[in-house]
């Protein structure tokens, strides 16, 4: 099965050149000027990393992208690694025709940051052949706003087909029901996007959030929500999940099952996918540096509508499940963990047992929907006997 991995479109790589007057191609980034370049921003990264981790609240807590050198490190690392996070979750929606090339898609992003969530939608809407949209982009610091401003002079007059009109506005989201004017003006909205907030904002108030979000939501809208892949805001994220399916939302992906997440039954399981990218010299640059390792992209997602419509209804009939591990080869057999309407086990397929009809467990990879039938089921894991019909009906990263 062909995968392709994501790739960094040149028109970000320009936008983002021009935005930091540094000419980010190989070539520049050999020269003293290129090293010292990296290298001093480097070294923000790795404070910025450290802050996200170890000194978490209190690094929040002091609002880092306020800082113009700190803002510029992130756009340089972290929007372009953000970047491509939008794009499967995107073309999941498509499968069911969500975006309408020849309406006016119109987006609010939620603690817009430096934007990457509104690069990365904007990118793919114009790869789909979209027209026209519309995008309002908040936060709640101003600093963040002018920044994603001054970036989309850069950006936009990159695409020549795609027309855009962007707005912008404060929105702080620990106060969700005190929504602007402009904000519901310019709504309702067919997609809601959140990337990486949702980890810095209070639980207790998630199911106020939640009903605020699908107030702003066109009848047949979704709302995507990214996170880090580390286990706590993994967790984090599914808790949002089981809350927002409580509340009569339903899950269109990642899951195949509506019911609680069984990755929050034991307190070590999280769900996490894992995309294939072509890493840009830049980036390679700043990981030498600074000993992170971004060869691939790592993140938890959940796509939410109200209109009851999930990707499961989009593929196929039969039974479905979520590979949420990878693949694990070993001397007679193969292994993964998948994930369905009955739960969250380990499959096993003894290699003696591959055939015509289950010959797509050889090749499945963390987070590739398939449909499975004639299981059997035993007291630790699933077998996959020769008989078993196992088919990828969705290969992340199959098609582009
Ligand atoms: C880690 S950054 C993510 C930025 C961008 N979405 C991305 O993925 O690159 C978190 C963003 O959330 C914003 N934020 C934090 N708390 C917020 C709140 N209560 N309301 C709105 N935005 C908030 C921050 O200002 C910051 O821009």
């Amino acid at each position: 099965m062909k995968r392709y991995p994501l790739e960094i479109p040149d028109e970000y790589t320009t936008a983002l050149s021009e935005r930091l007057a540094f000419d980010l191609r190989p070539q520049s980034l050999v020269t003293r000027i290129g090293k010292a370049y990296i290298a001093e921003n480097a070294e923000i990264v790795s404070r910025i990393s450290e802050g996200l981790t170890k000194n978490r609240g209190e690094f929040i807590a002091s609002s880092y992208l306020k800082d113009e050198k700190i803002r510029r490190a992130y756009s340089l690392y972290y929007t372009t690694t953000n970047f491509l996070k939008v794009i499967v979750p995107l073309r999941e929606l498509s499968a069911l025709n969500f975006f309408d090339p020849n309406s006016t898609v119109n987006i609010l992003d939620l603690g817009t940051g430096t934007g990457a969530a509104v690069w990365g939608a904007l990118s793919y809407l114009d790869s789909i052949g979209a027209t026209n949209s519309k995008i309002m982009l908040t936060d709640t610091h101003q600093e963040n706003l002018r920044e994603a401003e001054i970036f989309s002079h850069h950006f936009l007059k990159q695409f020549s087909t795609i027309k855009t009109g962007l707005a912008y506005d404060k929105f702080d989201l620990r106060k969700p029901h005190e929504i602007s004017e402009k904000i519901k003006n310019a709504g309702p909205y067919h997609l809601l996007t959140m990337m990486n907030v949702l980890n810095e904002l209070d639980e207790s108030k998630d199911e106020l959030l939640l009903n605020s979000l699908m107030s702003l939501l066109d009848d047949d809208g979704a709302i995507l929500m990214i996170e880090p892949a580390t286990r706590d805001q993994s967790r984090r994220l599914l808790r949002f999940r089981d809350m927002a399916v409580k509340n009569k939302a339903t899950v269109y992906s990642p899951c195949t099952r509506q019911s609680n997440c069984p990755a929050l039954t034991k307190e070590d399981d999280w769900c996490h996918t894992e995309n294939a990218w072509v890493r840009p010299p830049f980036i390679k640059a700043i990981d030498d540096i600074t000993g992170t390792l971004r060869l691939s992209l790592k993140y938890s997602y959940l796509i939410l509508r109200k209109d009851g419509i999930t990707l499961r209804s989009a593929l196929s009939q039969k039974p479905l499940y979520r590979a949420v591990s990878e693949r694990f080869d070993e001397k007679g057999r193969g292994r993964a963990i998948l994930c369905g309407e009955n739960g969250r086990y380990e499959h096993i397929i003894n290699k003696r047992d591959l055939s015509d009809s289950n010959k797509d467990f050889g090749e499945i990879q963390r987070y590739d929907v398939a449909s499975l039938l004639g299981e059997e089921a035993r007291e630790h894991d699933i077998r996959l006997p020769k008989e078993a019909e196992f088919k990828i009906v969705l290969p992340i990263l199959g098609a582009r």
